[in-house]
């Protein structure tokens, strides 16, 4: 990893970050009615077997895809729903096959978390819409995020955490407005944070510490009135450090400011 502002809290703050989004995972999670004979949706098979041969990794066949279709095996098996958050299942999927009156899978949850992949994210990925859960954390992924991510309209759960992503942040993730969590911290971006982000009414969780980016909190971040916790250290962010965090944030419990370049003096009554 090549993240020149690298501490040792970053890994404090991933586990933050998946912890997060593991507890929130597990609290949406309603049972589904299954049907042993569904089968993926084919243009899905394609796109994951596709980016998984990119990136060189396989499901494991005793886990998942052990049919050979990918939503097999663990990947469909409600009954222990909190499977994706297992460090024993990685890379994993969680498929949801109740479409077309239960023949039809689509595939709703992907981890593939701290297993040393490298490279770009493979435009296929972006096809794979139904994604409500998408950790990409922990990896040696390079290149941009694209504007195509506006396409996982449904996307709850997103981390692309420690990672050696580059290039502005496309203002498009102000249209994945399903979000609650959001997690870039630890990656090589540039630019400033797109105002669209303000559009993200249900983010709870916004993570992004040592991700590259700088200048002031967009003013539209007033807006993100569900925001439970915002990390942003050491992300040369500058400016006044906006008055709505303390006036409209009103359900912020952690706030970490440190490492950044704010003009005093500060009116927040909150720590940092
Ligand atoms: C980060 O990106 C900048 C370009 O924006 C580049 O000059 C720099 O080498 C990159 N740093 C690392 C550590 O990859
Ligand atoms: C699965 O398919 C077989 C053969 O096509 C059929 O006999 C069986 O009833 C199907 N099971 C379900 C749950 O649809
Ligand atoms: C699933 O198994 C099929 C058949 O062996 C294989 O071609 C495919 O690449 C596997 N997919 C994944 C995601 O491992
Ligand atoms: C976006 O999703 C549609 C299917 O809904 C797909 O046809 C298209 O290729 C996707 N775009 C990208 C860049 O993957
Ligand atoms: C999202 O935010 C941008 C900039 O803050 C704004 O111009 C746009 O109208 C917003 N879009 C929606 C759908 O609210
Ligand atoms: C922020 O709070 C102030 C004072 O309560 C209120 O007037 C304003 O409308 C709020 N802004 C947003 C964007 O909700």
């Amino acid at each position: 990893m090549s993240v020149s502002t690298w501490t040792s809290s970053l890994v404090l703050i991933l586990f933050w970050c998946i912890s997060g989004l593991a507890g929130m995972a597990q609290a949406q999670v309603s049972a589904q009615p299954q049907a042993t004979n569904a089968t993926t949706d084919p243009s899905e098979v394609r796109a994951l077997n596709s980016v998984f041969e990119k990136w060189k990794i396989r499901a494991n066949p005793s886990q998942w895809n052990t049919t050979g279709d990918p939503c097999s095996g663990a990947a469909i098996d409600s009954s222990d729903s909190t499977k994706i958050d297992d460090t024993g299942y990685n890379p994993f999927i969680i498929c949801d096959c109740s479409y077309e009156s239960g023949s039809i899978c689509h595939i709703t949850k992907l981890k593939v978390y701290d297993l040393e992949v490298t490279g770009v994210i493979p435009d296929e990925l972006w096809s794979l819409t139904f994604l409500t859960s998408l950790n990409l954390a922990l990896n040696y992924l390079t290149g941009p995020l694209p504007a195509a991510i506006a396409n996982l309209t449904r996307l709850q759960y997103f981390t692309v955490g420690i990672n050696d992503l580059s290039g502005e942040l496309p203002k498009e993730l102000g249209q994945l407005t399903e979000l609650r969590s959001l997690a870039f911290g630890g990656n090589n971006f540039s630019g400033s944070l797109p105002s669209e982000l303000g559009n993200l009414s249900k983010l709870q969780q916004l993570y992004i510490d040592s991700s590259g980016v700088s200048g002031e909190i967009p003013s539209t971040f007033a807006k993100l009135q569900n925001l439970q916790i915002f990390w942003a250290r050491y992300v040369e962010l500058s400016g006044r450090i906006p008055d709505f965090i303390g006036n409209n944030w009103s359900k912020l419990t952690s706030l970490r400011l440190l490492g950044n370049s704010f003009e005093g003096p500060y009116h927040l009554h909150f720590p940092i």
